[in-house]
């Protein structure tokens, strides 16, 4: 495995036929993985990059205790057969500021993009560059972050890249709380209440299969903010492909994004 830091390292490389890559933030574990994993399967040559950045944080304070464990994270790239590790600094992402702005319509004015401003269009920014980069065939994104993925096919989509977008069901850890970089800040008692986000999603998914929107998000609302550690920030039924309202014919899906002390929680599940 090789780790380079710079574009023109990169491009020195050779790569062989169908590239495959994974782009990160760094602070690794089994979700990220699997993605990686699935990657190996399906690529000749797979390529992983580290990179917190800093245009998709619309709150500081996130940015600053972003985990950071660029070590670890290395051995366990070279652990699941990663071929190269592109962890850049930001001068190498953005020479010039990226004053982009990209129009992803009514999908990015939702869920995430409601909540916090800017972080979408930051999202679209590294990715773009980093495709210009790497030059993949392919881009592996989980359904954790159900609404970037949905971004990301459209942004490529917009973009006409060419690179064929794959998601990655969600990891979970046996209590069923989604695996995330995130988890490693919470506290022993807000660890301990975390799990019951899934719960409550996977209860509805199971029972509520013809609830109405409103029953659905009510009731986990409910169910959530029982726990005097978990705070709601939305619950919300939306349309599985344009996450837009339910109408007649919606594959109808689940969203929360729940606050536990300073930290926030995102999951989703299929109704
Ligand atoms: P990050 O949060 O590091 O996630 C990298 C990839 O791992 C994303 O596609 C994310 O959906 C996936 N992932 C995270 N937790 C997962 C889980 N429990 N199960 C399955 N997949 C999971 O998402 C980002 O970074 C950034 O926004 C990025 C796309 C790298 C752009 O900066």
């Amino acid at each position: 495995m090789i780790v380079v830091t710079t574009v023109q390292e990169y491009e020195n490389l050779e790569r062989e036929g169908v590239i495959g890559f994974v782009p990160t933030m760094g602070a690794l574990h089994s979700g990220h993985i699997s993605l990686v994993e699935r990657c190996r399967r399906e690529c000749d040559t797979v390529v992983a990059s580290i990179f917190v950045n800093p245009t998709q944080f619309n709150d500081p304070k996130d940015l600053e205790r972003y985990p950071r464990t660029l070590e670890a994270d290395v051995q366990m790239l070279a652990q699941a057969g990663v071929d190269v590790v592109f962890a850049p600094t930001v001068e190498q992402i953005y020479p010039e500021p990226d004053t982009r702005v990209f129009d992803f319509g009514d999908i990015e004015r939702v869920m995430e993009g409601a909540c916090r401003p800017g972080h979408f269009n930051g999202v679209a920014q590294v990715v773009s560059r980093l495709f210009e980069i790497v030059k993949p065939d392919k881009a592996y994104f989980g359904e954790k972050d159900y609404q970037q993925l949905a971004i990301i096919r459209l942004m490529t989509e917009q973009l006409g890249v060419g690179v064929e977008i794959v998601g990655c069901r969600i990891v979970r850890h046996t209590d069923g709380l989604a695996l995330s970089s995130r988890n490693m800040l919470l506290n022993k008692e807000q660890r301990a209440a975390a799990p019951e986000i899934y719960k409550a999603i996977s209860a509805a998914a199971t029972n509520m299969k013809d609830g109405t929107v409103q029953e659905i998000e009510q009731w986990v609302q409910e169910e959530i903010d029982k726990n005097s550690l978990l705070k709601c920030e939305y619950v919300t039924v939306a349309d599985a492909a344009d996450l837009q309202a339910v109408r007649a014919g919606s594959v109808r899906h689940l969203f929360v994004a729940v606050r536990c002390g300073e930290i926030r929680l995102i999951d989703n599940i299929a109704i």
